[in-house]
């Protein structure tokens, strides 16, 4: 184990996440965890990570000072670095020229983490302060044109300092030195994959519930799906997993998590129609919050009822991402947009969390997925938010349009799927936006019917997207089946937007 210490940030767990690919397992945690739980973790290495403070300003985050003498190597990133330099007697100033972005990187001591890596390579910077006189036993490892301290060392210690960042794509060499960290520095193996991933997390699933039950809202989403899965490995039938079939699903998905959920993994699954009750609640409405609202709303209340008919459960299973923690705000990351699990689950209902996938990225829960045993086509389906189809029809939701745009969404993830860019693409979908008709011609009539806007954007983690640049004779083909084959639709747009400053999704 080595743990990432997390100085604020938003993609230090990215550092934490360039460990695991070592072959290293890794967990980012608070930099206020205090040190009596760091040791008693024993882990091999600590990483302190980078922050947005200056450690020459009031309060900025520090840590207990003991850590330098637990005789644990330690490596300091960014923040990290100036934290390690003025905590042991050097001091960091505030340069006039700053560094940010591109830099060439000049290896003065190609030892250490930096063996074999003698001479210029290309490093990424970005910082305001910088290491101007190095604290006791240090020396210059490393110097970049304007920064003269770009890499410290202290060999007796085993403490590592790099200002620019390892872990990004744009240190080509980063991973290098992270592994010669990992495995000759701190002594670990490399050999840690997902399956013992799986493994760990199965035992502390046991020991954490003993007999006692366990409940899972299953969404039929990557992450819901592994998260069950993976409990319901570590303790079976304690587990019962709700379905709510709101009647906004795609083609088939309901049918498709049914069976396999219940046929191939032998779940104890509860699944509730409940698509009058939500049609209901939708019924006549056409503003996109409220249909939000609406539907959030009753998913609480379903999910309450169907909780109380099971009588006592004690603890709640999420399938929570890590980027999922990161939007709601960690202790140093700021807060991005508060992240609500399938439609936000019941705040007064008394359960402990059960959230084993809260250290990945998505493309590692896939793997974890696969690893499982779980179907290719829940493993890697692209998200769908909690609200489903309700959300893709703008006006008012009625039955006839439900089908119409099932279908033509069926058409899309169909034909995207054949042209090989499904597992390419962050999410494909078709809107209707049922509050515009314009006229067309179909052999020798005119016709007065629906568009359907197709959306396709790629994205790493839906904060930002692009619009994906599909090829035309797809656009074609999907275009040609939908105004073929859907009745009540007679053209078919593509949306060039990217978020910002649209969103991915419509409402
Ligand atoms: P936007 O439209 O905000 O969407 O760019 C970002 C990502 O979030 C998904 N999304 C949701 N997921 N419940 C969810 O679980 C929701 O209410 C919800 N709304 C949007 C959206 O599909 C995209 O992946």
């Amino acid at each position: 184990l080595v743990l990432v210490l997390d100085f604020g940030g938003q993609y230090n767990q990215l550092i934490a996440r360039r460990v695991r690919e070592a072959h290293v397992y890794s967990e980012m945690i608070s930099y206020k965890t205090p040190i009596a739980e760091i040791r008693a973790r024993n882990p091999k290495g600590i990483i302190f990570s980078g922050g947005p403070a200056s450690v020459n300003q009031e309060g900025a985050p520090e840590v207990d000072p003991a850590i330098y003498d637990l005789g644990i190597p330690i490596l300091g990133i960014c923040y990290g670095m100036q934290l390690m330099t003025i905590q042991l007697g050097g001091k960091v100033e505030h340069p006039e020229v700053r560094e940010y972005g591109k830099a060439l990187l000049q290896v003065d001591e190609p030892k250490g983490i930096w063996e074999g890596l003698g001479g210029e390579r290309q490093c990424w910077m970005s910082h305001g302060d910088s290491v101007v006189t190095l604290p006791e036993g240090f020396k210059v490892a490393a110097h970049t044109e304007h920064t003269p301290v770009a890499a410290m060392i202290n060999e007796t210690r085993q403490f590592y300092a790099v200002q620019f960042h390892p872990e990004v794509k744009h240190t080509p060499d980063g991973q290098k030195m992270l592994e010669h960290f990992l495995t000759d520095i701190c002594g670990c193996k490399g050999d840690w994959t997902m399956g013992s991933f799986i493994d760990t997390q199965v035992k502390q699933i046991r020991e954490k519930v003993g007999d006692r039950r366990v409940l899972c809202a299953l969404s039929g989403g990557v992450d819901s799906s592994v998260a069950a899965v993976l409990v319901h490995r570590a303790i079976g039938d304690q587990l019962t997993c709700v379905y709510v079939d709101h009647g906004f699903m795609r083609k088939n998905e309901s049918v498709e998590v049914k069976k396999i959920f219940t046929e191939q993994f032998h779940l104890n699954l509860v699944f509730v129609d409940a698509s009058e009750r939500f049609m209901s609640k939708v019924e006549g409405i056409s503003d996109p919050e409220t249909k939000r609202k609406n539907i959030g709303n009753e998913f609480i209340r379903l999910f309450e009822d169907e909780a109380r008919k099971l009588g006592k459960i004690d603890f709640l299973v999420q399938g929570t991402l890590y980027p999922d923690i990161v939007e709601s705000g960690t202790d140093t990351a700021e807060t991005i947009k508060s992240h609500h699990n399938v439609g936000g689950l019941p705040e007064d209902m008394e359960f402990d969390l059960i959230e084993p996938l809260r250290m990945l990225y998505k493309d590692e829960v896939r793997e974890v997925g696969a690893k499982l045993g779980i179907p290719d086509e829940i493993v890697s389906r692209q998200p769908f938010p909690g609200p489903g189809l309700a959300i893709r029809i703008l006006g008012e939701i009625t039955l006839e349009k439900l089908d119409l745009l099932r279908e033509a969404d069926a058409i899309i993830i169909d034909e995207v799927r054949k042209a090989g860019l499904y597992k390419d693409i962050w999410q494909t979908f078709g809107v209707l936006p049922s509050t515009i008709k314009s006229v067309g011609v179909m052999g020798d009539s005119r016709t007065y019917a629906y568009p359907i806007i197709v959306r396709a954007v790629t994205s790493e983690d839906a904060m930002t997207a692009d619009w994906a640049r599909l090829p035309y004779d797809l656009m074609e083909k999907i275009s040609t089946r939908i105004v073929n084959e859907v009745n009540g639709v007679n053209r078919v747009v593509y949306d060039i937007t990217s978020k910002p400053p649209g969103t991915i999704e419509w409402e």
